[in-house]
């Protein structure tokens, strides 16, 4: 299984081998909120795959890593886990950067903040620096993944129209219910508007959500499946601990 090159708030990476084992007969395979990607980067590929983010800096990632990998590994040989270097680019223009200069500017500051926020250089005195994007061959198995995959950078709903089809299969990762974002608005009725499209779809669909007595509700009649993870991305032990995850499905 590969890793993600980045990691991102609610990614997947503790439940994406029961997802994975949930993930039905398709053809077209749909990642409609992709974030970091850890199901997509943890499957076989599929013969049609689209990934979609409405994150530009993700979609930029992606692309630029699908095709310049080489110039963006060449950019990251020079780069140092370094506190000033973090403020450096925290403190760029995006707007001053080309679009490679941007994915490394991204995949830098993730790879070296703290839980992956962004925000603060992220530092610890029993890990070692994340040095898995300074190593060009990781890089280059990245690049191979993505070669056969469609890039979306749009709202899940125009996707899902765009896509939906009976062999499509959509893997739907949207931000929590009810708790902070990634700064991107997804409010109820962002999830209203996903469950009504989710309810009317051809093909088929997983969605992992938080538990939550209104999402149950929303969607009773699919098979709803409940997953305790263990998360740790708090410096705060009281914010550490289990929580309660939903999976449901239309199959
Ligand atoms: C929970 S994260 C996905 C995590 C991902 N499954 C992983 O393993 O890393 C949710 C993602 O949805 C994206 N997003 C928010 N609103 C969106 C929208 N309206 N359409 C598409 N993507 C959206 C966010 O940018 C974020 O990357």
């Amino acid at each position: 299984m590969l890793k993600p090159p980045i990691s991102r708030m609610g990614g997947k990476s503790k439940l994406r081998k029961i997802i994975i084992e949930m993930i039905p007969e398709h053809i077209c395979y749909v990642e409609l909120f992709f974030g970091a990607g850890w199901v997509y980067f943890g499957k076989e590929p599929s013969k049609v795959e689209v990934i979609n983010d409405i994150d530009k800096e993700i979609v930029n990632l992606f692309k630029m890593m699908k095709y310049h990998e080489a110039e963006i590994s060449r950019l990251l040989k020079y780069e140092v886990s370094a506190r000033d270097v973090f403020d450096n680019y925290i403190n760029t223009d995006i707007k001053s950067l080309t679009d490679v200069q941007r994915a490394v500017r991204f995949i830098f500051i993730l790879s070296q903040s703290f839980a992956s926020k962004g925000k603060h250089f992220g530092y610890a005195t029993t890990n070692r620096p994340s040095p898995q994007i300074f190593e060009t061959e990781y890089l280059k198995l990245v690049k191979d993944r993505l070669r056969n995959t469609y890039i979306e950078n749009l709202s899940f709903e125009k996707v899902i129209d765009k896509y939906d089809r009976n062999h499509t299969f959509f893997f739907c990762d949207p931000p929590y219910f009810e708790t902070d974002g990634y700064g991107i608005e997804f409010e109820r009725k962002e999830h209203l508007l996903l469950n009504t499209m989710l309810k009317n779809l051809k093909g088929k669909f997983l969605l992992t959500i938080n538990d939550h007595p209104e999402v149950k509700e929303w969607y009773r009649g699919f098979n709803i499946k409940e997953v305790e993870v263990n998360y740790s991305v708090s410096r705060e032990q009281s914010a550490r601990g289990k929580y309660k995850e939903l999976i449901i499905t239309n199959y």
